[in-house]
């Protein structure tokens, strides 16, 4: 692994953390060898695709992990299987939904003890229409950060507890064409746009990693995550004509993933390394893909065709600052 002299947030002109894991590695393939036993961990939306092999590798790795998801029922096979499995930590499941706040509060008041990693995994892609929260605030802005944001304050002081705790926060590619419009987060004013809704969620995922250096002296380190192309779930809301646009569908309706897709297994590589690999030790406040620390540009107009890349928005510490009080502010009234 190389280092970043400079630490804090990734800049174009520092060298870029490396590991010897390639693009395709599986989630248990990166932290062979890792004995999590007596850590504890909170993985979101735990109960299917990226998140599900999230959850498998740390309770493989003998971490107790808790699944934080809407139908705690769906998680029921995934426990099962897990507890049947010997060697592996306890599997516990719990009801969160981060769109709603009271849920959020919830999840995080119950919570006991210390907790070493939080995957905020959770996530939802491209809603065709402007769907609002009871309390009006745009979906995916709601689950992927917003919820997630609170999620994490309110454990805070249990990340404390723990000593060296890591939290990974699953963004998106998507990010790089999306900056947070601090004047509209929510679309008020500006058309509604599904996809530069779903990466404006993702750009403000970055900078909460990079506006948690505040917890550093705490021991916490916190990093964003692209996990890359997986066929989950998460593409439910796209329609065909968007399916074969992604060229993902033929024309005979069958879906079948392009050659430079990921399993779900190797989908969930990066957030393992991330959450539990002591190559990436004390790193805080960055953004990786591919098991590697990605490339700044300064947004999607500069990305390079199989590149790691994160856009300059994202990595703004005075984003990450606003946003940060924008989130604590849009929580307290909520
Ligand atoms: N798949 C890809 O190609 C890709 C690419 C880039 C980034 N990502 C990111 O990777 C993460 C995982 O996605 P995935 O591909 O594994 O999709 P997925 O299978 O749809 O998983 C997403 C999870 O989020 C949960 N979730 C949605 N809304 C929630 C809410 N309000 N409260 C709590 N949980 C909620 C879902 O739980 P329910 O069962 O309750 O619906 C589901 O378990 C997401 O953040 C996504 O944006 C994925």
């Amino acid at each position: 692994m190389t280092t970043n002299p400079q630490g804090g947030h990734a800049r174009a002109d520092c060298p870029l953390l490396t590991t010897p894991f390639h693009s395709h590695a599986r989630a248990g393939e990166v932290i062979d060898g890792v004995d999590l036993t007596g850590r504890r961990a909170v993985v979101t939306g735990g109960a299917s695709g990226i998140g599900t092999e999230t959850v498998r590798a740390l309770a493989a790795a003998g971490a107790e992990v808790t699944i934080a998801t809407r139908s705690p029922r769906s998680a029921a096979a995934l426990v099962r299987e897990l507890a049947a499995a010997g060697g592996a930590g306890r599997v516990r499941v719990e009801a969160l939904d981060l769109s709603v706040p009271a849920s959020v509060r919830a999840f995080a008041g119950a919570w006991r003890g210390p907790l070493d990693i939080l995957v905020a995994n959770a996530g939802i892609m491209a809603l065709p229409t402007r769907t609002l929260t009871p309390g009006g605030w745009e979906m995916q802005l709601a689950t992927n950060y917003l919820g997630h944001f609170a999620l994490a304050s309110g454990l805070h002081a249990a990340l404390r507890d723990a000593g060296s705790a890591r939290i990974v926060v699953v963004s998106s590619g998507a990010h790089l064409g999306a900056p947070f419009d601090f004047e509209d987060p929510h679309f008020e004013r500006r058309p509604y746009d599904p996809w530069v809704a779903y990466g404006q969620s993702k750009s403000a995922d970055v900078l909460f990693a990079v506006g948690a250096r505040r917890w550093a002296a705490d021991g916490i380190t916190a990093n964003a995550v692209n996990p890359g192309y997986i066929l989950t779930r998460l593409q439910r809301y796209l329609d065909d004509d968007a399916m074969r646009a992604f060229g993902v569908m033929d024309s005979e309706g069958n879906v079948k993933p392009l050659p430079y897709y990921k399993t779900p297994e190797q989908g969930a590589a990066t957030s393992v390394l991330l959450a539990a690999s002591p190559l990436l030790k004390g790193v805080t406040g960055r953004y990786f893909e591919d098991n590697q620390e990605a490339r700044t540009i300064r947004g999607d107009e500069d990305r390079l065709a199989g590149m790691a890349c994160v856009a300059a928005h994202a990595l703004d510490p005075q984003a990450a600052d606003r946003l940060w009080d924008y989130g604590t502010e849009a929580f307290r009234t909520a």
